[in-house]
């Protein structure tokens, strides 16, 4: 299988493609850090194909994915993972956020379900997050951004399964995972899980075609309170 991580330098990405490789799937790994693609070509076993890329410049993006999967002679799978947040109402810092997260995100989303149907296979994988299931105030353009990506994998699944394509869509939400984007939160996280292990369970996903999944699995049951929880409860705990 040859799969294409978008934003496999740090984090979950990361802990992806040593899974994937581990497993002997061919690899095409991208990020802005090319000095750790590089060192990840070295370090992992088997085929291991490497493009500088910033999301947010989004043509060259879609040029460079493109580019990358032509050296690889296909593409079976995206993991559109890339993604970035902080604590913020301010508006210089929210737009990174929005230009990443969700332009970001759907320029090379679309760029791979349209490569999809071209083929006539393939699987789209989005890194969501619960937080995509209802905002807070301590970051809400990151929630947005969460709830973009979770509605446009539905409307491109939608798609799918109306026009009977064999393309499959999941959508990955996890709840707390230790990374280097976490990091700022401290203490301040529950049921927080090492990103090896929020890796494995999301392979595990993506083998099964799931449609949707939290990550870890327990976090299946913290998206149920999130959503029954009344607004006076909730904006006292977000
Ligand atoms: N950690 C959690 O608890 C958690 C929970 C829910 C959802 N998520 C989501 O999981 C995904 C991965 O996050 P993580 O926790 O693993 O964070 P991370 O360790 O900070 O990794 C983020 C990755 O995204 C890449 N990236 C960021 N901005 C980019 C840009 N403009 N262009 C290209 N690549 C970019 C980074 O690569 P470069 O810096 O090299 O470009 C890096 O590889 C994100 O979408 C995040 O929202 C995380």
């Amino acid at each position: 299988m040859k799969a294409v991580i978008i934003g496999a330098t740090s984090g979950i990405g990361l802990e992806l493609a040593k899974v994937m490789t581990h497993n002997g799937w061919e690899v095409g790994l991208t990020g802005r850090r090319i000095n750790i693609l590089q060192d990840l070509q070295k370090a992992l076993a088997g085929q291991v194909f490497i493009r500088q890329m910033d999301i947010t410049q989004f043509e060259n993006a879609r040029a460079a994915l493109a580019d990358l999967v032509e050296e690889m002679e296909g593409m079976d799978v995206i993991v559109v993972n890339a993604g970035i947040g902080t604590f913020t109402r301010r508006w210089e810092k929210e737009l990174p956020i929005i230009q990443t997260n969700a332009t970001g995100f759907a320029a090379l989303a679309n760029w791979a379900y349209h490569y999809f149907q071209s083929v006539g296979h393939g699987q789209l994988v989005g890194i969501s997050s619960l937080a995509a299931l209802r905002s807070s105030s301590s970051l809400p353009s990151y929630h947005a951004s969460k709830a973009f990506i979770s509605s446009y994998m539905q409307g491109l699944r939608y798609h799918a399964q109306k026009k009977k394509l064999n393309i499959q869509v999941t959508d990955i939400r996890p709840g707390f995972v230790r990374t280097a984007m976490t990091a700022q939160n401290g203490d301040n996280m529950f049921w927080d899980a090492p990103a090896d292990k929020a890796a494995r369970q999301i392979f595990d996903a993506i083998q099964r075609k799931k449609k949707v999944v939290y990550i870890t699995k327990r976090w299946r049951l913290m998206a149920w309170f999130m959503r029954a929880m009344p607004d006076f409860i909730y904006t006292k705990i977000t």
